[in-house]
């Protein structure tokens, strides 16, 4: 439907930074109020476009937008192909994406393959006896298949008892989100069609959600770790068959781009916290374009641990020529900021990391604005996984409401009265105009958009405590200095004549790198040559 920008850039997804919007948070539009005063709206995230636009990200990853009860916060759909009207309708999301595309900004929607709400047409049907045309949508039992738990409640079975069938059916997540059959091969094709339904309206692509579930081996009880895990559902789903289930939805994306050579891109929360494993889902770039890095956004922020982390992904995916991501913060996990211990110094050296690694960084709404989450009082906790403190709202200005029309669904995030859009887009020294300008400084920097070939990044050994790596387009170096201990490093040979072109200590910026170099402080540096 949507003409954007033909195949000028074929993989765009190579050298995009992608934003992540939590539509329920993100903001609310000033002039159409939606059916939920303090809930976000799609015309919301419409009228905010031209921030984003200003930030300079490239593309949108917006979190479930499709019709649901909410007990998952939208990833538990009851129907793939409609807006939830706490968002708005299929015009407004239309208007989103003819307006993101006139900015030149790509929009990805979040695919919840694995499982629906239970409130789906499917599963009502399928719930309603043995015989029905839909009974084996989704996996039904007479008794518990394994000792696999859910979720969401932590500890429960992740086999519900249901009345109607007399039988218990399988689901991974809350027991409103049952677990479909992807044996069922009625199941995957009306699958595909979801995907079709988004693609013919002009979608630049999805995230993928629990991408790695789509096979199971129920004959496989899980080992006694997992039972410990919040998310528990580690080694037992990581069959074979996923992988040729992932094939197939390749091929639906693929259709998309051989009529006009633009990819459709494919990201998949590939939950399995083994970089090995992780890479196996790039299949010969035949599966996912792109996979989530779990075990990268777990390491502390130590740069022993964040060079082991780097070193194994980048080593496992060249050797597949599969291209990494970096992503530090999402609607499931506790902030980056806060993690890493708070300081903001450190969140503006998490923002050098993440955007001048090699592969596709991935944003989280208000990680520019350096926010740490919010403090969620009991009574105002609603997320049955305990995960509203990072989905707090943004806080748009310095008002009482904060850009919002009513007190909304979650607490702001802490100090929302100076840490808010308009008083950070009116002070230079932000860490807004921070991300802005290395955002800036990675678009218009080959060496900094290029690969993971020897020729084009090394991680530099290092003494400990130092974080560093160079990136190579054939005529620039570029370096990346990051050093979040107290202790200054020595003599770093290989920067030596280097000039600071962005750092977290200003008074650094257009200095020529020589002899030993400071405690506290990242940078990135430019120099003439080669590797
Ligand atoms: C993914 C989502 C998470 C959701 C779960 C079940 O992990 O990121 O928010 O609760 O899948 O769909």
């Amino acid at each position: 439907m949507v003409a954007f920008m033909a195949s000028s850039q074929p993989e765009w997804w190579k050298t995009a930074v992608v934003y992540q919007v939590y539509p329920r948070s993100f903001a609310e539009s000033a002039s159409a109020i939606g059916p939920t005063p303090g809930v976000g709206t799609l015309t919301g995230l419409t009228e905010r476009l031209d921030y984003l636009a200003w930030l300079g990200v490239d593309a949108l990853w917006l979190s479930p937008i499709c019709r649901s009860p909410m007990a998952d916060f939208g990833y538990d759909i009851s129907d793939f192909c409609a807006v939830d009207p706490t968002f708005g309708t299929l015009a407004d999301f239309d208007e989103l994406l003819v307006q993101a595309h006139a900015r030149g900004i790509r929009l990805i929607l979040d695919w919840v393959p694995n499982h629906t709400s239970d409130q789906h047409e499917w599963f009502q049907e399928s719930r309603r006896n043995r015989t029905n045309p839909k009974a084996d949508w989704y996996v039904w039992r007479d008794e518990p298949a394994n000792n696999w738990l859910a979720s969401f409640p932590r500890g429960e079975s992740a086999w519900e008892f249901d009345e109607a069938r007399s039988q218990y059916y399988l689901r991974c997540f809350l027991r409103e989100q049952p677990d479909l059959n992807w044996d069922n091969p009625q199941v995957e094709a009306a699958m595909h069609g979801t995907l079709r339904f988004w693609l013919d309206r002009g979608v630049d692509g999805f995230r993928m959600d629990v991408v790695h579930l789509l096979g199971k081996d129920l004959a496989l009880d899980d080992p006694p770790i997992c039972q410990e895990k919040v998310w528990g559902h580690v080694p037992y789903n990581d069959q074979p068959i996923t992988h040729e289930r992932l094939r197939r939805i390749r091929r639906v994306l693929d259709e998309y781009r051989d009529t006009d050579g633009r990819d459709r891109a494919s990201v998949g929360e590939v939950y399995l916290l083994d970089e090995a494993a992780m890479a196996d889902y790039y299949g010969d770039g035949d599966e996912l374009h792109l996979s989530f890095n779990f075990k990268f956004l777990w390491a502390p922020f130590d740069p022993a641990e964040l060079a082991i982390r780097i070193h194994a992904t980048v080593a496992l995916l060249a050797e597949r020529g599969a291209w990494p991501t970096w992503v530090l913060s999402n609607h499931d996990v506790p902030r980056h900021r806060q993690r890493y211990g708070g300081g903001e110094l450190e969140a503006r050296m998490a923002a050098i990391m993440l955007l001048t690694l090699p592969g596709t960084p991935f944003m989280y709404q208000g990680e520019e604005l350096g926010l740490v989450d919010a403090d969620v009082p009991a009574e105002r906790v609603v997320d049955p996984g305990l995960r509203d403190g990072c989905r707090a709202p943004i806080p748009w200005d310095s008002s009482d409401l904060h850009g919002w029309t009513a007190d909304p669904w979650l607490p702001f995030p802490p100090e929302a009265e100076v840490r808010n859009v308009e008083r950070q887009l009116g002070d230079s020294g932000s860490i807004l105009h921070f991300y802005r300008r290395m955002l800036a400084l990675r678009s218009s920097t080959p060496a900094l958009q290029g690969g993971i070939g020897a020729s084009e990044f090394q991680l530099l050994k290092g003494t400990p405590g130092l974080l560093a790596w160079a990136r190579s387009d054939g005529s620039q170096m570029w370096f990346t200095y990051i050093n979040p201990t107290s202790v200054p490093q020595g003599d770093r040979g290989e920067m030596e004549g280097a000039t600071v072109v962005l750092s977290t200590d200003a008074s650094l910026e257009g200095s020529v790198v020589s002899g030993a170099l400071p405690a506290r402080v990242a940078f990135v540096a430019r120099r003439d040559g080669t590797m």
